[in-house]
């Protein structure tokens, strides 16, 4: 067919197959959402919503309260269904991409939809930012473009610090790049960079009401940019394209903050202990996390993965990330969630043992 360019002929689908599973721990979901409480007022609220109208142009209200809750010029806020459409319209918007290796999949993702030029840097022993690999690749681009740097990081867990952040900040303000840092996840972290974003045309923060607000069926995120840099992501997302619902929703959850601090102080709690009882998994090795998954490093991902599910438990693979071989992630549910995925890992490892035993007596 002639009509497509042809790049989006060749594209693969996105990596993400739907399974059907007792206990979802795939998609880094909140297990709480919002409490009973919120969700019939919000039923309530819906009740007089004017659904024959359309929702505002930019969701200028919700964008609104965005600025107040984050402390943030208003005119930089900008909001939309979900923020990987945020990250497409960036992407849409700049001559090329930098990311790292791996990485959020959606950056690539979006890139090879656009046609835009991608390059990424494989991270460092540890899961380390190659920050000089990054400062070179800003420094020798043929012209610039937007640097994402998810922190902290997915699929990894790992959270860099400013000290080591802060020296891309400064590449990318000498070599004219805009660092987007993509707190997905800063909730679950031991800091955030927002500050450091405020009044730099370099910089913004992404950040999303998918994670610890409970609120990924809603589909909202946002950008926290300078004036200019959210001016050109505006242009790029479609006109009234936040659903008025989603727009209630979300300022309802802005009214009510207290429930997030509360849902990722347990989410915290509980990948602690998952992580501690998993050190002692014969087989499998989970790396520190400061979000809300672990990656687990197993001999073999797709027995992990079916042997799992098998249990009832649903996680994601990550094995076919270069860099990642053996991996799977695994979400951090409810205290009833996590017992029944260690309790599976362990039967598993029994297995596995058995397994070993009846070959080497064969
Ligand atoms: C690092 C990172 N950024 C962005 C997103 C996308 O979130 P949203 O649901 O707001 O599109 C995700 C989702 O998993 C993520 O892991």
């Amino acid at each position: 067919m002639k009509v497509f360019k042809p790049h989006l002929l060749a594209l693969p689908d996105y990596p993400y197959t739907t399974r059907q599973a007792l206990i979802k721990l795939d998609q880094n979901e909140s297990p709480y959402g919002l409490p009973p409480e919120l969700k019939a007022e919000l039923m309530a609220r819906l009740e007089t919503l004017p659904l024959n109208r359309y929702p505002e142009m930019h969701a200028e209200h919700l964008a609104e309260r965005i600025a107040d809750f984050e402390g943030w010029p208003e005119g930089g806020v900008v909001v939309g269904p979900g923020s990987n459409t945020i990250i497409t319209a960036l992407i849409a918007a700049s001559h090329r991409v930098l990311d790292l290796q791996p990485s959020f999949v959606h950056y690539k993702r979006a890139a090879e939809l656009h046609g835009t030029p991608y390059q990424a840097i494989p991270l460092e022993e540890s899961f380390s930012l190659p920050i000089d690999g990054l400062v070179e690749a800003m420094s020798s681009a043929e012209s610039p473009g937007v640097f994402f740097l998810p922190n902290p990081h997915a699929p990894t867990g790992n959270f860099f610090v400013q000290e080591r952040v802060q020296v891309l900040c400064e590449a990318a303000a000498q070599h004219d790049w805009l660092m987007i840092l993509d707190e997905a996840y800063y909730q679950f972290a031991p800091a955030d960079l927002k500050r450091q974003a405020l009044g730099r045309s370099h910089l913004g923060v992404l950040r999303t009401f998918s994670k610890a607000w409970g609120l990924a069926g809603v589909r909202a995120g946002y950008l926290l940019a300078s004036d200019e840099v959210a001016r050109v992501a505006r242009h790029l997302l479609p006109p009234f394209g936040l659903p008025s619902p989603t727009a209630l929703a979300v300022e309802l959850a802005l009214e009510h903050p207290g429930y997030v601090t509360e849902a990722a102080e347990k989410v915290r709690r509980e990948r602690e202990r998952v992580y501690l009882e998993l050190k002692a998994h014969p087989t499998w090795i989970p790396y520190p996390s400061h979000t809300n998954f672990l990656l687990v490093r197993t001999p073999d991902a797709a027995a992990a993965f079916e042997g799992l599910l098998k249990r009832g438990v649903l996680v994601r693979r990550q094995d076919h990330i270069p860099g990642l071989e053996g991996a799977i992630r695994v979400t951090i549910g409810t205290p009833v969630e996590n017992d029944a995925f260690l309790q599976a890992a362990f039967e598993l490892a029994k297995e596995e043992k058995e397994n070993e035993g009846a070959a080497s007596e064969d």
